[in-house]
This record gives structure tokens, sequence and C-alpha cells, in this order.
């Protein structure tokens, strides 16, 4: 479904994505794993078409979207929960949610895409009428995943979903990720918890310094030595 083939990406003269090649199937579960600074927001980024990469070429379901704008793009089905999530903080739940339906035109069934999220979030219903920047870290997060949601995407992009949550929050919401990827969404999941994230995704990715460094499956990268001295020491 999404491929990149040797894509590098520079902000001005510094070189972040150093010929990125990797591959996501139809309804897979993929992650890509890497320290900070290792250039994986800059790659959700390039995905998106917010940065447009130097070289290389990235293709959506056969067809290349390198070219393409970021609005474009999404129109094909490709939606993002952000690093840090990026919550319009003073509107409410469902105005959030509205947003995120927006996607070259508001749908006619804007109700029933909402109410689908909140039978998959009841706590997004609960709090429909509150402001988004009064709810707890664990709601923000069910609240930025419900808004990607909306666009009813075929591929997910996740840039840390799991970063300042309490454990059993990190639990909740990759069970939640797990359900979505299930339910028949391709999900490209962008993670630090390499232990959390390699349990429930079924191939993955290592980027260090900008360079894919490990590829394989869930259970050949908690394998990997690679893999376990840099994140499984925990
Ligand atoms: N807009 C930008 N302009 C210049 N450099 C950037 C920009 N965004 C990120 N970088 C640099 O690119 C590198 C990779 O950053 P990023 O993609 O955010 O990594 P990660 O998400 O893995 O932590 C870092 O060295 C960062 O400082
Ligand atoms: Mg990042």
């Amino acid at each position: 479904m999404l491929e990149l083939r040797e894509v590098s990406t520079r902000y001005g003269p510094i070189t972040v994505l150093r010929s990125v090649s990797l591959a996501v199937g139809a309804g897979q579960l993929a992650c890509l794993l890497g320290p900070n600074g290792a250039g994986k927001t800059t790659l959700i980024r390039t995905i998106l078409g917010i940065v447009r990469p130097v070289s290389g070429s990235i293709w959506l379901d056969g067809a290349r979207i390198d070219r393409l704008r970021p609005h474009q793009i999404v129109a094909r089905g490709v939606a993002v929960v952000p690093e840090g999530r990026r919550l319009f903080p003073k509107m409410t739940v469902e105005e959030n949610l509205r947003m995120g339906a927006f996607i070259e035109w508001a749908p006619a069934d804007f109700a029933a895409r909402r109410d689908h999220v909140f039978s998959l979030f009841p706590r997004l219903a609960e709090r429909r009428r509150q402001s988004a920047a009064t709810m707890s870290g664990g709601e923000q997060a069910m609240l930025a995943m419900g808004r990607a949601l909306m666009s009813r995407p075929r591929l997910l992009l996740l840039d840390e979903p799991s970063l300042g949550l309490a454990p059993v929050l990190v639990e909740q919401l990759f069970a939640m990720v797990q359900a979505i990827n299930q339910s028949g969404t391709t999900v490209f999941l962008v993670e630090q918890n390499a232990r959390k994230t390699l349990e429930i995704a079924h191939h993955g990715f290592l980027l260090q310094k900008g360079e894919v460094v490990g590829a394989g499956s869930a259970e050949s990268l908690r394998r990997s030595e690679l893999v376990r001295h840099a994140y499984l020491r925990t």
C-alpha cells in the first residue's frame, strides 16, 4: 500500500533522511522505531507531502504521491495523529472531530462518522462539549486518534502517540491501535516504546541517523541484537 524508494529529505543543507526504503502492505500494522532525532517525524512529514524529498519516490497503492500536496494525499485515504497531537485546544471534543472530517469537503454524514468514533471511545462522547485543552493526557490521545479516524483513512500514520502517557494508558492506546488495524485500517506506527510496539506490530523498521538500519518481522526485531541493545534494556 505504501512504499518509499530511496527517499532522501533535507532541511536546507542538513540531510535528515538518507535513501530510506520501506514498504507497508495493505492491512499491516508496521512500526518505525528509532531514537530522538533519528528522523521519524521528518519521515511522516515527507509521506504527507509537508516536506518534499530531494530524491527518491513515494508510492501509495501503486501511484506516485511525492509530488502531491498534503490535502491531495489526505484525500487518497491517509490520516495522521501528529507528534504532540496538535489538537485545537479551545475547541470542544466535537469541534475537534469535525475538523478531522474536512477532507476536501465536509461530509454530509458527519454525525455517523462522529458516532462511530464515539462508539470506539465512549469517553469522548461523555465529554463532547468539553474543550480539548481541559482533557487529560489519555483523553487527548483518544481525541487525536478519533479526529484522524473521522476521514475514514485506509492508512493511519501515528507519530509517537504514547508519548507522555502513563503505562496503563499506553496499554489502552495500543489496544485501540491494534483494534483499528484489525478492523481493516493499515497502520504505520512511529514509536520509541519498542517493547510495547513490537507486541502489536506485524513488522517494522529501525531508523538511526536518517538511515534504515534494520527491518523485519516483529519477532525478528525483538530478537535482533541491535534492537535489544538500543531499546529493550529496561
Ligand atoms: N523544520 C526543521 N528544520 C531544520 N531541522 C529540522 C527540522 N525538523 C527537524 N529537524 C532536524 O532533523 C532531525 C530529525 O528530526 P525529527 O524528524 O524530528 O526526528 P525524530 O522524530 O526521530 O525525533 C533532527 O536533527 C532535527 O533537529
Ligand atoms: Mg519525532
